[in-house]
């Protein structure tokens, strides 16, 4: 017995030196440092998965460097602290690239059939010169979503649909309801809604189901889990699909906003087949839904458990509402310019609750600024949490929610290190849209509903269940709340929103900055 002990020891200590002895000899000198990890090629993993982005922030405080590597077997990610590095990455596009891995996850996570697939992943960056599905996504889509037309449409569409639903649940009166879930629905109605037009098949509720189960079962997908393991999300696939593939076989997209119009010519453009198409607006819902609700879920809780923020945000709103004709109209283009407080609250809710790790492919060995050597078939990360939290940018309260912070005239040097929303070429083009749903949906329930926690006090729910890929933490628990209709200030009135002026661009990036500078 006891030979037997010394055995496994003596096994496991010459198998750990020798892991580390490779580890030290595939280590190119010029590439960033290799974190000392107790066991090679493994802790990376384990505490990537328990600790998720937090672990980036544990490892620059440990290690303060500007960019290291962490070895996992047979790969080698680049873990970016450096606000300067990011800059130099997000120039290099082409060889430090964002679109074979997109090309890649959206294989696994629709699960298209051969020919889509081929599709998707021929010229994916551009090596065969211009066009390619996933290389010409972004430009096909921008006209819909970028400050417009068609962005006004939408919204306009958006804001109604907010404001029909309020009054529906403001003639409920009191109600008892878990938030995050009330949430869930409200906005993904609304947003639905408006981009699907009247046809929207999220409106069978069977649908709109299979779409959160797809979402929750997202990471077995990804990780090409057995289709036994993943079997759910595999069903709720190919349920939304086949709904999706009866709408657009009645050209009920053309009823619908430019953006689900702009989706699927871009996919026909391509010869995508009608299933493949299908199923690839149901996983882009993600993109609509999946950073909206939680973001939404975080204003809410945020603004209504602290009296001070309510009071603060309450009566900047007053200023942007008239009441005319019995209505009260709320002008969401003067919520947007003329309420500093409500919209710095929105940002920081995003600094807090982003999750964001933005990542590229190292196409070829490359040099970084001249400096670092990244080696081909590597991961570059760009974890957000690590850019939120540096105290020598957001001052000694880095760690508090302090919901003025954005309401300061010097707030470009808070927009610069701002990554909630990406950036470079893969920077989120449905800011704008998710931007004015978020603040119309958070306006009207500060001005119409008083919100209480059913438990006397609120308790913010921890946020440690978040998926890997996703942007933005939602809560572990659900919370009850007793939600009742405002009385008096005219808020029993029927309500309406208007957009005074088209939807201009807010600074919610460093790109945006710049622009707004020009
Ligand atoms: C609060 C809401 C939202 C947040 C926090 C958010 C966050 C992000 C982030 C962090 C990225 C960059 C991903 C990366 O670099 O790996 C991204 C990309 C993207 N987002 Fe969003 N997003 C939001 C809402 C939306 C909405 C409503 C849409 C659709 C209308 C959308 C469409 C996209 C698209 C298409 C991309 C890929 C980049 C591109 O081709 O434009 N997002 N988003």
């Amino acid at each position: 017995m006891e030979r037997t002990v010394y055995g496994v020891v003596g096994a496991a200590t010459v198998l750990y030196f020798s892991l580390q002895l490779l580890l030290h000899l595939t280590q190119d000198k010029r590439e960033p440092t290799a974190l000392a990890t107790s066991i090679p090629f493994l802790s990376p993993i384990f505490g990537m998965s328990k600790k998720k982005s937090k672990f980036y922030i544990e490892l620059r405080d440990k290690y303060r460097l500007p960019i290291y590597t962490l070895r996992l077997p047979g790969s080698r990610l680049y873990v970016i602290n450096s606000s300067a590095l990011i800059s130099a990455v997000q120039k290099q596009h082409r060889v430090l690239a964002f679109m074979p891995i997109i090309a890649k996850g959206s294989i696994k996570v629709s699960r298209f059939s051969k020919t889509g697939a081929k599709i998707i992943s021929t010229n994916t960056n551009g090596e065969d010169g211009e066009g390619g599905y996933v290389n010409s996504f972004h430009d096909a889509i921008h006209p819909a979503v970028s400050p417009g037309k068609n962005l006004d449409a939408m919204n306009r569409l958006m804001l109604g649909l907010v404001a029909a639903q309020f009054d529906h649940e403001a003639a409920h009166g009191n109600q008892n309801v878990k938030l995050f879930e009330w949430i869930k629905q409200q906005i993904g109605q609304a947003t639905t809604d408006s981009v699907y037009g009247p046809g929207n098949p999220f409106r069978d509720s069977a649908i709109e189901k299979a779409f959160w189960t797809f979402k929750g079962g997202m990471s077995t997908l990804i990780l090409d889990f057995p289709d036994w393991a993943a079997k759910d999300a595999i069903k709720a696939l190919d349920t939304g699909a086949a709904a999706l593939e009866d709408y657009f076989k009645a050209d009920l997209h053309r009823k619908g906003t430019a953006l689900v119009q702009a989706r699927f010519d871009h996919s026909s453009a391509h010869g995508m087949p009608l299933n493949d198409i299908a199923r690839s607006e149901f996983t882009n819902l993600v993109a609509l839904l999946a950073n909206t609700v939680p973001a939404s879920f975080w204003m809410i809780y945020h603004i209504y458990s602290d009296p001070q923020v309510l009071a603060d945000c309450r009566a900047e709103l007053a200023s942007a509402i008239i009441f005319t004709n019995g209505k009260n109209v709320i002008d969401m283009s003067q919520v947007k310019s003329s309420c500093p407080i409500f919209l710095s609250t929105f940002k920081e809710v995003l600094r807090h609750h982003s999750t964001t790790v933005a990542a590229r492919e190292v196409m070829e060995d490359f040099l970084l600024n001249d400096q670092y050597l990244l080696k081909k078939g590597s991961t570059v990360m760009m974890p957000g949490p690590v850019q939120h939290t540096f105290e020598d940018v957001w001052g000694a309260d880095v760690n508090a929610f302090n919901y003025k912070r954005f309401a300061v005239p010097d707030q470009h040097k808070f927009t610069a290190s701002f990554r909630a929303f990406g950036g470079g070429s893969t920077l989120c083009s449905g800011r704008h849209f998710a931007t004015t749903e978020i603040l119309a949906f958070t306006a009207v329930m500060l001005m119409r509903f008083d919100v209480k926690p059913a438990a006397g006090r609120w308790v913010q729910p921890t946020e440690n269940k978040v998926d890997f890929w996703e942007a933005t933490a939602g809560p572990d628990d659900d919370v009850e709340v007793e939600i009742g209709p405002v009385k008096g200030r005219n808020a029993e009135g029927a309500w309406q929103f208007t957009l005074s002026e088209s939807d201009k661009p807010i600074e919610l990036s460093a790109e945006d900055m710049l622009a707004g500078k020009q």
